[in-house]
């Protein structure tokens, strides 16, 4: 099977990183080309290409180009689009809905919106995605999670949920490292050495999260059994309700679903 890939920036590398090799050919492009070719150095048998062969003879298509940029770069690639009516399209672009990519594409093509996160690159991704309604939706369905089965965790969606989801696991990788440079400005503050408080932070993150999921457990109630009574937990915890953590959090992640939905329009 062949995979293009039209824009390998931040988030279109990190899903090739993430899609086994071994099982089919990537195809890159990138406007800056050099770009392309460092991430073709890190895959095997990948092949550079330009976006009129990838339109013209990939399989499944990922458009990893800024929001802005989707609808005018299938304008141009229409001749091409023509070629291979029966391609799988998937868009990354925030905000984008279905209806604006699929009348750009023959009524034949198949069509997925994903909405995925850097930490794909490592396999622990959290990706979120929905289907245009066609009668091949099924097949692209398995398709799209065969190929994406190393990257992490997928949820199909209704479309009316991935703005929402964007704010969360889109755009919350980026809170989660200022929250672990924050802990680690705290150790270094405190006499750690910085690689060593960066250590701590990133692990104690990871760590809080995996025993949550393992244990499907409510967070307030892991939380509750590390603040004992009058102890340095407690301290700290009601120091962050103090100063509006719950608040920040949840306004950051309103900006950012409102800045998602006009980045669609
Ligand atoms: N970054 C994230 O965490 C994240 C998360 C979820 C979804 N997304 C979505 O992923 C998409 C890409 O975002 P990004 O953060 O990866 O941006 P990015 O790093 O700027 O990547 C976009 C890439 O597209 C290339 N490009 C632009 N026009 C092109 C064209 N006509 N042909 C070929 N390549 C072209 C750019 O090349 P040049 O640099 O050479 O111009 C750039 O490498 C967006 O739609 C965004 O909404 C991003």
């Amino acid at each position: 099977m062949k995979i293009g890939f039209i824009g390998v920036g931040n988030m279109g590398a990190s899903i090739a990183k993430s899609i086994d090799a071994a099982k089919c050919t990537l195809y890159l492009s990138n406007h800056n080309l050099q770009k392309a070719e460092e991430l073709q150095a890190h895959i095997p048998n990948a092949v550079l290409a330009s976006n009129e062969e990838i339109a013209e003879t990939c399989d499944m298509i990922f458009l990893g180009v800024k929001p802005y940029q989707v609808t005018e770069l299938l304008r141009t690639l229409a001749p091409a689009i023509a070629q291979n009516k029966k391609a799988l399209w998937v868009s990354m672009s925030a905000g984008l809905p279905l209806s604006k990519i699929a009348e750009l594409l023959p009524s034949e093509a198949g069509l997925i919106r994903m909405m995925p996160n850097t930490p794909v690159a490592v396999g622990q991704g959290m990706t979120t995605y929905c289907l245009s309604d066609s009668a091949r939706a099924e097949r692209d369905n398995q398709l799209f999670t065969e190929v994406m089965a190393n990257s992490g965790k997928l949820l199909a969606l209704p479309e009316s949920s991935i703005d929402a989801a964007t704010g969360i696991a889109g755009c919350g990788p980026a809170f989660v490292f200022q929250m672990i440079e924050a802990l680690a400005d705290a150790g270094v503050q405190n006499g750690l050495q910085r690689a060593d408080a960066l250590e701590l932070s990133a692990q104690t993150l990871l760590g809080a999260a995996q025993l949550m999921l393992e244990t499907e457990t409510h967070p307030a109630v892991l939380r509750d059994q590390v603040t004992s009574p009058g102890g340095s937990t407690i301290a700290g915890v009601v120091t962050l309700e103090e100063n509006g953590f719950r608040h920040a959090t949840i306004s950051a992640v309103n900006a950012a679903i409102e800045r998602t939905r006009a980045l669609g329009n």
